[in-house]
């Protein structure tokens, strides 16, 4: 489970990667100041206070970010194919989390651990 955490934080950072790299491309300049993080966040930060919290807090985090995603996309319509191709492959990604994480807590209830 940790190593799951640990290539999907991986890849959320190259998702913060993606989206600086097309802000920049765009002419515009990503900000990358912690301040402020938390209030411009989509999902709120939760500390799970066990395996099964943390999971089923990463959970609502994933879906929300496939609905913003999914809102972005939308918005985009067919203005900005680069940007709507790179913000599609995000989407997969964070779809592919909220499957990992929804299965990783069936696992966990169905085996009645709440570690
Ligand atoms: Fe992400
Ligand atoms: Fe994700």
């Amino acid at each position: 489970m940790a190593a799951e955490f640990l290539e999907h934080a991986e890849e959320e950072q190259e998702h913060a990667d993606i989206a600086a790299t097309r802000i920049t491309q765009l002419g515009g300049e990503p900000n990358f100041d912690p301040k402020g993080l938390a209030s411009r966040s989509h999902a709120e930060y939760v500390e799970g206070k066990s395996l099964l919290d943390m999971v089923r807090e990463d959970l609502i985090a994933e879906r929300i970010a496939v609905q913003s995603y999914n809102d972005i996309i939308r918005y985009l319509g067919d203005d900005d194919p680069t940007t709507r191709i790179a913000m599609e492959h995000i989407l997969g990604k964070e779809e592919e989390h909220a499957d990992d994480m929804k299965k990783l807590l069936e696992t966990l209830s169905t085996n009645g651990r709440d570690l």
